[in-house]
């Protein structure tokens, strides 16, 4: 990983999108407590672009189901969706400017996708890597139904709410594609209802986790969260990955794909003091206590302002689930629109408006 500095949270008051501005979708699974790598690799991008885009976030809960859907996994998503919410305000997100809604809550997605599912083959679906990977982490020796029909519900997502800009990271843009393809197909078929949405690839890189393996993830527990306190900052860090070669101090150190020196490069806003401790780290002429401190310093001076915004939205209780209530409400009349249009377009009201016409005729 390159030397990639992240930018600090903007969090002050700043205007939202102008009237009329294109439609922004992206969102995740409610897997709980947002970390640094989800904020490197989406909440950084989501907070800037959120500006620019009508924004709706997603907190898609029937993909979780795909892969996750045991009794007591489905009685999480609430606390977990609810974190998830309070952790995106947290990083910049202004409550003011996103739609936060719950998928399941919006049963309309779930026709439109049926209906989609005539525009995609099997092949096609079985032929993209993240399904695979997908269905291979959940211990499925076979692709799952609904796991293969993971990219035609997502571009139910899409198109339901006319979504111009999906911003997804590599993981995601197959699916992207899928729902450009599908778009296509259904507007030269039945006639223009949906945009064709914009895949924007969040150009970052993967953060390592605090065990130097590739992905900071909540399943491989090497992740430092958002809303960790100062002191347990500092008890990861200190037990951190660096270098395995490094025995003691004096021995020179190899600073690139160096967790320590990754984090230091993306969260220290001190170029210099890194530039130091760099040039220091190659000579042996620093211990590794010394790095370690200065990045949980580092990475308490970024995160301080977030745990401040934090407290403040979590003191106004009720207001994460109030903002997922009514964006859940004002996303649904967005779909049933859509798919009001969709069935029209697709000639699937006449037949019944026949019946009816006929029934009322013989009534008489
Ligand atoms: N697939 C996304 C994930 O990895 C979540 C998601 C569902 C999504 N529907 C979407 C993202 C629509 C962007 C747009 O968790």
């Amino acid at each position: 990983m390159t030397a990639t500095a992240i930018a600090p949270p903007d969090l002050a008051p700043a205007p939202g999108p102008p009237p009329g501005a294109p439609r922004m979708l992206t969102g995740d699974r409610p897997t709980g407590r947002l970390h640094l790598g989800h904020y490197a690799g989406s909440l950084a991008n989501r907070a800037r672009l959120h500006r620019r885009y009508e924004s709706f976030f997603i907190i898609a809960d029937l993909h979780m189901l795909t892969t996750k859907n045991s009794p007591g996994e489905i009685a999480e998503t609430g606390r977990h969706a609810a974190d998830m919410v309070l952790d995106s305000l947290a990083a910049g997100l202004d409550p003011a400017h996103s739609v936060f809604y719950l998928q399941s809550a919006v049963p309309e997605v779930a026709e439109l996708s049926l209906l989609l599912s005539s525009l995609v083959t099997v092949p096609r679906l079985q032929r993209i890597p993240s399904l695979k990977e997908m269905a291979q982490h959940a211990g499925q020796r076979e692709m799952p139904l609904a796991l293969l029909g993971y990219p035609v519900l997502q571009a139910a997502d899409i198109l339901a709410v006319h979504a111009a800009v999906v911003p997804v990271g590599n993981d995601n843009a197959a699916h992207v594609e899928v729902a450009r393809e599908m778009a296509r197909r259904f507007n030269r078929r039945y006639g223009e209802v949906f945009t064709v949405p914009a895949l924007v690839r969040a150009d970052v890189p993967v953060l390592p986790g605090t065990d130097g393996r590739a992905k900071m993830s909540k399943s491989l527990g090497n992740a430092i969260y958002l809303s960790d306190p100062p002191d347990e900052v500092a008890a990861k860090v200190r037990r951190m990955y660096t270098d395995p070669a490094r025995t003691t101090a004096g021995v020179p150190g190899t600073v690139e794909g160096n967790p320590v020196f990754v984090y230091h490069d993306a969260f220290n806003d001190r170029p210099a003091e890194v530039a130091d401790l760099k040039e220091r780290y190659r000579a042996g002429k620093v211990g590794d206590a010394e790095v370690k401190e200065k990045l949980t310093a580092a990475l308490n001076r970024f995160l301080d302002p977030i745990r401040e915004r934090r407290a403040a939205f979590e003191a106004d209780q009720g207001l994460v689930e109030e903002l997922i209530v009514t964006g859940t409400a004002r996303t649904r009349r967005e779909v049933k629109r859509t798919l009001a249009d969709v069935r029209a377009a697709m000639g699937l009201t006449a037949a019944l408006a026949g019946f009816r016409r006929a029934a009322r005729s013989r009534a008489r």
